[in-house]
């Protein structure tokens, strides 16, 4: 494990549950190596801003309606996430959609967590989608973010089975629990500089050693 911790900033916009997961699995107490040195919610009144205020990490808040328009929104969080010199940027719930102002200043740092099996059920509530489907397994998927919303490649993905008799809140708690595992997982493989992508084939994304089997 290198000296110099792994920064990440998280970007939320509600109850910040999993940035909760990253703050008790990855952040400095734990001796993984990496730090959560930002929280950057869209709203003021998003509770997870309070979580990271428990435990000593700095906020901030950009709010869509102090700005024209998104581009110029995207420009001034660039700009507040760049100060934060972040190794990687997380978007753990973060509900506004990011124009190349943001993600074109981070290339290749920023992974998005999405809770369904992508390429089902992008957008908004994808628990919603996949019980009116009426699908017998969805899950959670971490995958780069890129302009078009929700389609970069994925990083890790999980399956969950949806259960005769599910609705929004159970299948929402089974969900969460696989979320709060596996967005800690991906950030690590992130800290541990395992995380490659094919610079033939981008969406081709390998962990470890996967890359030199073929
Ligand atoms: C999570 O389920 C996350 O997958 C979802 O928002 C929730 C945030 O929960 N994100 C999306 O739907 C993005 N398209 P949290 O605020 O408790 O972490």
């Amino acid at each position: 494990m290198s000296e110099k911790p792994f920064r990440i900033v998280v970007l939320i916009s509600g109850s910040g549950s999993n940035l909760q997961a990253i703050l008790d699995e990855l952040h400095v107490p734990h001796g993984t190596g990496a730090e959560c040195v930002l929280v950057v919610s869209s709203h003021a009144e998003a509770a997870g801003l309070q979580r990271a205020e428990a435990v000593g990490v700095a906020t901030q808040v950009v709010p869509m309606a102090d700005h024209p328009n998104r581009e110029a929104r995207d420009d001034t969080l660039a700009q507040v996430v760049a100060e934060a010199d972040p190794d990687l940027v997380v978007l753990a719930g973060f509900m506004s959609i990011l124009t190349a102002n943001f993600l074109g200043r981070f290339p290749d740092r920023v992974i998005n967590l999405h809770p369904s099996l992508l390429p089902s059920f992008p957008g908004v509530d994808a628990i919603g989608q996949a019980l009116q489907w009426g699908v017998k397994i969805t899950g959670v998927t971490v995958h780069f973010a890129e302009v078009e919303v929700d389609a970069g490649p994925p990083v890790l993905q999980e399956a969950v089975p949806v259960r005769y008799g599910d609705d929004q809140a159970s299948l929402t708690a089974r969900i969460r629990e696989i979320e709060h595992r596996l967005l800690p997982a991906a950030i690590r493989l992130f800290a541990d500089g395992v995380v490659t992508r094919d610079p033939g084939d981008r969406r081709q994304v390998s962990i470890g050693s996967e890359g030199e089997l073929g």
